[in-house]
């Protein structure tokens, strides 16, 4: 493993641009339960019940108290782990330009890193159905569910269900710097879910190194990416912040 490490340091040191997409596996260390495979939240409850927003018109309450309460009890009480700190310090040593997220648990930002593209929305945030007011998560009465604002509207989160586009702002600015990086670190997603699993093709056709760090192979490993470090994003991507900073520091 240290050998692949070594290798992805070499990689991101050369690289002009790095970027990173970031999965539900790299905040599984922090206690949040990623969405598929063992223990996965959609091996309990099925997505399109509960997560299209077809499903939310429908039944608002429902889907606050079969998803949107249980989801706000695990983020409050998550912190970053050691791969959230590896991609903040990745950044601050000037090796990674942004970290693109499917999670919307704002980890990343907690851990430090500033140019953060959360692409399906954030959990932080509730927005008001009909006025669209905004308000945070936190701050929110869930005394009452579904909960309401002022103008009576009902309370959703600022993420992206099922059924929904991604931010155009966003998509834009991801594809685009899936175009123009040199080495794309993939990490903690099971690449299953379109849009963003199309941005490492994107990194790849413009002939950057893709590189992705899961305890599994995904159906980009072997095709897409030039190589899986098998392991743990923690430990990894740990081991990966310490060995460019020695390199940095013997450059
Ligand atoms: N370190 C690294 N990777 C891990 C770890 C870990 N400790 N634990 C699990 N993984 C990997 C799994 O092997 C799997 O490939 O993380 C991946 C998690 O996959 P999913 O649960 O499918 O999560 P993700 O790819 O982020 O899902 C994409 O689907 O449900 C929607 O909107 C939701 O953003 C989500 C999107």
């Amino acid at each position: 493993m240290q050998d692949l490490i070594d290798r992805a340091a070499h990689d991101i040191a050369a690289a002009r641009r790095a970027v990173a997409l970031t999965g539900a596996g790299i905040s599984t260390e922090s206690g949040i339960p990623p969405f598929r495979g063992p223990g996965g939240l959609w091996e309990k409850i099925d997505p399109m019940e509960v997560a299209h927003i077809d499903a939310f018109r429908r039944d608002p309450e429902k889907v606050w108290n079969l998803l949107i309460r249980g989801m706000h009890e695990v983020l409050v009480k998550s912190r970053p782990n050691m791969a959230h700190r590896g991609l903040a310090a990745l950044e601050d040593m000037g090796r990674l330009q942004t970290v693109i997220t499917q999670n919307v648990d704002g980890l990343h930002q907690q851990a430090g890193s500033r140019d953060v593209i959360e692409f399906h929305g954030s959990f932080a945030w509730q927005r008001c159905t009909v006025c669209e007011r905004r308000c945070r998560t936190a701050e929110l009465d869930l005394a009452v569910i579904p909960p309401r604002c002022e103008c009576g509207g009902i309370f959703r989160p600022d993420c992206v269900f099922f059924g929904e586009m991604i931010p155009p702002a966003h998509l834009a600015r991801s594809q685009q710097l899936a175009a123009g990086c040199q080495v794309m670190l993939v990490v903690g997603t099971s690449a299953t879910v379109q849009p963003a699993a199309m941005l490492p093709l994107l990194a790849r056709d413009a002939g950057a190194r893709v590189i992705e760090i899961n305890p599994e192979p995904t159906p980009l490993t072997g095709t897409v990416s030039d190589y899986l470090i098998p392991g743990p994003a923690a430990r990894v991507v740990d081991a990966l912040a310490a060995a460019v900073s020695a390199l940095q520091e013997t450059a």
